[in-house]
C-alpha cells in the first residue's frame, strides 16, 4: 500500500476583490471552501470542475504560489505552509509545474541547453559541468528531443514539441510531484495524446505523482487514478476514476458527466 505523497486538510482561500471602479469596498470571495484532498505516491490525481470553481487556485496554494487564509497541506507528512526560505527552497525542488502554455515556462532567449542545464544550476545538483550535461541528455533522451534541438530556441518548435521541451525542463531536477494545469489545452489533438502518451510513459517509468486539470473528461478518464470534481471551490466527490465515471453519486457530478454524452472528444 504506498503513502500519501500530499494531504490538503481544510483548506480555505478567500479573495478580497478590489477590481471595481463603481466601489471601494472590498467584496471577500471564498473560491476554496474547506478542501480536503490526499494524493498518494505514483498516482495521477485529476481535478475536474467548471472554468472558476477554483482549480488553479488549489494547485497554486500547492506550489506556494498563493497563501490559503487556512487549512493544512502536508508534503510527506509536513505542513508547508510553515516551511521557512531553506525549506521553501528545496520544496520548490521537490515539485514542478507544466503549464497550459508552454512559454511560460521557457525564457524565449535561452537556447533548450541552457534552459535545461539552469534548474540543475540554480539547485547545484551536481558538481561538474560534465554531470549536469549527462542528465541534459538522459531528459532529451526520456521526452523524445533530439540533441540537435539543444542549440535551438523555443520559437523554432511546434507547440507540441515546446510542451516535450517543458515537461523536460519540469522533470530535470527528479521532482516527487508536478502539477499539470490544462497542460494540452492549447494543442492538436493528435498533438495532445501524444503528450498524453509521453506523460503515461514517464509515470510508469519514473513513478510520477500527478495532480492533473484539465476541462477533457475524456481526457481525464483515459489519465487519472482518480479524479476530484470541485463546484463553485469545494470539491463534491473524490474517489477512484472508473467508479465515479461508472457510479456518479453527487448530483453535480452526475450533470458534469452527462456533458461528455454530448461533447465527444477523441479520448
Ligand atoms: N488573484 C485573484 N484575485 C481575485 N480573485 C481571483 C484571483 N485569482 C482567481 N480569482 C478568482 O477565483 C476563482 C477561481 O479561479 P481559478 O483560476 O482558480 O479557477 P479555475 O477553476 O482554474 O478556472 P479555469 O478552468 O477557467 O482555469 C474565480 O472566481 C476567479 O475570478
Ligand atoms: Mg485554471
Amino acid at each position: 500500500m504506498s503513502e500519501n505523497l500530499i494531504e490538503i486538510k481544510n483548506l480555505k482561500k478567500i479573495y478580497t476583490d478590489e477590481s471595481s471602479f463603481l466601489t471601494i469596498k472590498k467584496e471577500p470571495h471564498l473560491v476554496l471552501n474547506n478542501i480536503n484532498l490526499n494524493i498518494k505516491k505514483g498516482e495521477i490525481v485529476s481535478l475536474a470542475g467548471e472554468s472558476g470553481c477554483g482549480k488553479t487556485t488549489l494547485a497554486n496554494c500547492i506550489l506556494k504560489v498563493i497563501e490559503p487564509n487556512s487549512g493544512e497541506i502536508l508534503f510527506n507528512g509536513e505542513n508547508i505552509l510553515n516551511f521557512n526560505k531553506k525549506q521553501t527552497f528545496d520544496y520548490r525542488k521537490k515539485i514542478q509545474m507544466i503549464f497550459q502554455n508552454p512559454y511560460s515556462s521557457l525564457n524565449p532567449k535561452m537556447k533548450i541547453k541552457e534552459t535545461l542545464l539552469e534548474p540543475l544550476q540554480i539547485h547545484k545538483i551536481f558538481k561538474s559541468k560534465k554531470e549536469n550535461l549527462a542528465r541534459v541528455y538522459e531528459i532529451i533522451d526520456l521526452v523524445k528531443i533530439s540533441k540537435d534541438d539543444l542549440k535551438k530556441y523555443p520559437h523554432e518548435f511546434s507547440g507540441g514539441q515546446r510542451q516535450r521541451i517543458a515537461i523536460a525542463r519540469a522533470l530535470i531536477l527528479k521532482p516527487d510531484f508536478i502539477v499539470a494545469d490544462e497542460p494540452v489545452s492549447a494543442l492538436d489533438v493528435s498533438i495532445c495524446a501524444n503528450i498524453i502518451n509521453l506523460l503515461l510513459d514517464l509515470k510508469e517509468k519514473l513513478n510520477l505523482t500527478m495532480l492533473f486539470i484539465s476541462h477533457d473528461l475524456n481526457l481525464l478518464r483515459y489519465l487519472s487514478d482518480k479524479i476530484a470534481i470541485m463546484n463553485k471551490g469545494e470539491i463534491v466527490e473524490f474517489g477512484d476514476c472508473e467508479e465515479i465515471f461508472n457510479n456518479p453519486k453527487d448530483d453535480y457530478t452526475k450533470f458534469l458527466l452527462g456533458s461528455i454524452r454530448t461533447i465527444k472528444t477523441d479520448f
